[in-house]
């Protein structure tokens, strides 16, 4: 490594080297704690994480499980707190149950599951002179949203037939959030949280009968009898075969406003249905907010969301009410992307003739209000099987849209694509330019410019920024820069940026052999794609929910211990408390020991 004193300001630190350590490791001159992790209580009367008296009850009182994307939001009026806001995305029962039986779950168990998904608010405080943060319970802005919460659908397909079930004739109210993965933060104070991969949890598609049905539950994922956690014995919601519109109830982004505890979370139909990773938006000239989302599935798509209506400035009843609509009205689009130099690209790495992976763009319109473009299907249909209206107009097909984050400093929009195993296989699309390797293990990220830098417009161009995987492979490229002098990234999953318009890129899965991390990376000037390890996970997990603030940096720990062969009684992981303890998903931040700022 090139040093401390080295590299972009914000990331001037000794990278972390790749490693297989069951902990969280930092930079040297650094310091880490947790600030909170599944169990810890949240709410009033929830009582202290009793791993051997789990209920239901108390879970829903406390942290969930896989905390996934993090915000941390101001506290007008309460000095050195912020409001932090947590996806949980899913849970994993044989490590969390001492006796797990996955053919015969308990009850309990799966009420526990439930109160686990979903998403908590909980406000922490500052620590003076350390960037330690503690969570501050039983504060008023604690929330918890699980399996049972009530949820709103709002926007153009809200009420349709294809979202009515036998407990909701009207079509507007939906128990619960699931598989929350990545999100984003709105300009007006709200979260939006993206619901993934729902298809797990519903049952039975294999009878339901009616072909067409049927057809659009295969596009989402769902064919199959039972599934893995067997909730459909427990509620008839989950068993297709009782309730075929019930999973149409799940795929869309969610929207919380976390300063009002009362309010209602509302799903948003106008931003389409499909596996969302993360929402994240940013404002046109005149105001208005674009959404931009990815479909994180082999082969899938990327998209946008522009509303019709402007935001209104300031906190005022008048204004908060306006803005809570600005995701109801718009337009949505899906991406085609068309590379320059087509006929090289033969799967095998090495960059084109012309020097890049590159090419031009086009957002294709989907659907605008009650106004379908897409042929032989009506508005209602292309919002709730988005992939299967995508699917007709021609959208390109990605690597695995996961997270897609545009740069505040320069309005270009960047996303990862994770990796794809499948590229190129028998029966399957081969490479092309944005997505150029075949059974692609590393993944890439795409640098995207809207034209004339208007988040709203309907053409871009855009180029691959980072080709993952080992540096010394001739298939990778990190951004221009020389890469014996990179740290090796592999697995892009979640993005964010810091205050010096920095990139940071957390991973998941790293094909590498070393464990998951989180890598900093200059998007201009001459360090561009001088990609720096800031820290790596422990046995098991993936890096989340990365935020970069001035003295801080959070990351969610998910899934701590997720390894063949683990079990409550068995843990592969002894993070974070120690041997002979649960594994319990946590958010950590890391701060510079002498209380500097991050990286410099
Ligand atoms: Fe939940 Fe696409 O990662
Ligand atoms: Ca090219
Ligand atoms: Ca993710
Ligand atoms: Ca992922």
């Amino acid at each position: 490594g090139r040093g401390r004193g080295h590299g972009a300001k914000g990331l001037r630190f000794e990278p972390v080297a790749p490693n297989t350590r069951d902990a969280v490791t930092v930079p040297e001159g650094y310091e880490q704690g947790l600030v909170i992790g599944w169990g810890d209580p949240i709410l009033r009367g929830a009582p202290a994480f009793d791993p051997d008296r789990q209920t239901a009850r108390a879970q829903a009182g406390q942290f969930g499980y896989n905390n996934d994307f993090l915000t941390l939001l101001p506290l007008r009026g309460e000095r050195h707190r912020q409001v932090l806001f947590a996806n949980h995305e899913y849970t994993n029962e044989e490590i969390m149950f001492a006796g797990y039986d996955p053919e015969n779950p308990t009850r309990e168990q799966v009420e526990i599951a439930w109160a686990a998904h979903g998403l908590s608010v909980v406000v922490v405080e500052e620590e003076r002179r350390s960037g330690r943060l503690t969570p501050v319970r039983r504060h008023r802005l604690n929330r918890r949203f699980h399996n049972g919460t009530p949820f709103e659908l709002t926007g153009p397909a809200a009420g349709s037939a294809l979202l009515k079930t036998s407990a909701d004739r009207r079509g507007r109210t939906v128990l619960g959030t699931l598989n929350n993965c990545a999100g984003g933060t709105t300009p007006w104070g709200t979260v939006l949280s993206g619901e993934e991969n729902f298809n797990q949890y519903f049952a039975n598609a294999a009878s339901v009968t009616d072909p067409a049905t049927k057809e659009r539950l295969a596009r989402y994922g769902m064919t199959g009898g039972t599934t893995g956690r067997k909730w459909e014995r427990f509620d008839d919601r989950f068993d297709l075969a009782k309730e075929p519109n019930e999973a149409n109830r799940f795929g869309w982004v969610v929207e919380v406003d976390p300063y009002d505890p009362e309010s209602t979370p509302r799903k948003r139909t106008a931003l389409g249905r499909f596996k969302h990773e993360g929402a994240e938006p940013q404002l046109t000239a005149d105001g208005r907010p674009v959404v931009y989302m990815g479909d994180d599935e082999r082969f899938d798509y990327l998209y946008k969301f522009v509303s019709s209506k402007r935001m209104r400035r300031g906190n005022s009843r008048w204004a908060r009410e306006h803005n809570m609509t600005l995701l109801d009205e718009g337009t949505l689009y899906v991406a085609r992307l068309t590379g320059d130099s087509p006929g090289e690209i033969d799967g095998d790495g090495g960059l084109p003739r012309d020097g890049a992976f590159d090419g031009s763009g086009e957002w294709i319109k989907l659907a605008s209000g009650d106004r379908s473009y897409v042929e032989g299907m009506t508005a209602e249909e292309v919002y709730v099987f988005t992939r299967l209206a995508a699917d007709k107009v021609g959208a390109t097909a990605m690597d695995r849209p996961e997270d897609v984050e545009p740069s505040p400093r320069t309005g270009r929009v960047y996303v990862a694509l994770t990796n794809n195993s499948q590229r190129g296989t028998a029966g399957r699309p081969g490479p092309d330019e944005a997505n150029p390797r075949n059974r692609n293990k590393h993944g890439q990220v795409l640098e995207l410019a809207e034209h004339w830098n208007h988040p709203g417009a309907e053409r871009f161009s855009w180029r691959l920024f980072l080709v993952c995987g080992d540096p010394a492979d001739e298939s990778t490229y990190y951004g221009g820069f020389p890469k014996d002098r990179v740290s090796p990234i592999s697995c892009p999953d979640n993005l964010t940026f810091d205050a010096y318009g920095n990139l940071w890129i957390s991973t998941d899965g790293n094909a590498l052999g070393n464990h998951d991390g989180l890598f900093g990376v200059a998007t201009h000037g001459r360090d561009r794609g001088e990609v720096k390890q800031f820290l790596t996970v422990p046995a098991g997990a993936e890096t989340c929910g990365p935020i970069v603030q001035e003295r801080r940096v959070l990351v969610a720990v998910q899934h701590p211990g997720e390894i063949d062969g683990a079990s409550a009684e068995n843990p592969l992981s002894q993070w974070p408390d120690g041997p002979g303890r649960l594994n319990r998903p946590s958010v950590v931040a890391v701060w510079r020991k002498d209380g500097g700022a991050i990286g410099r």
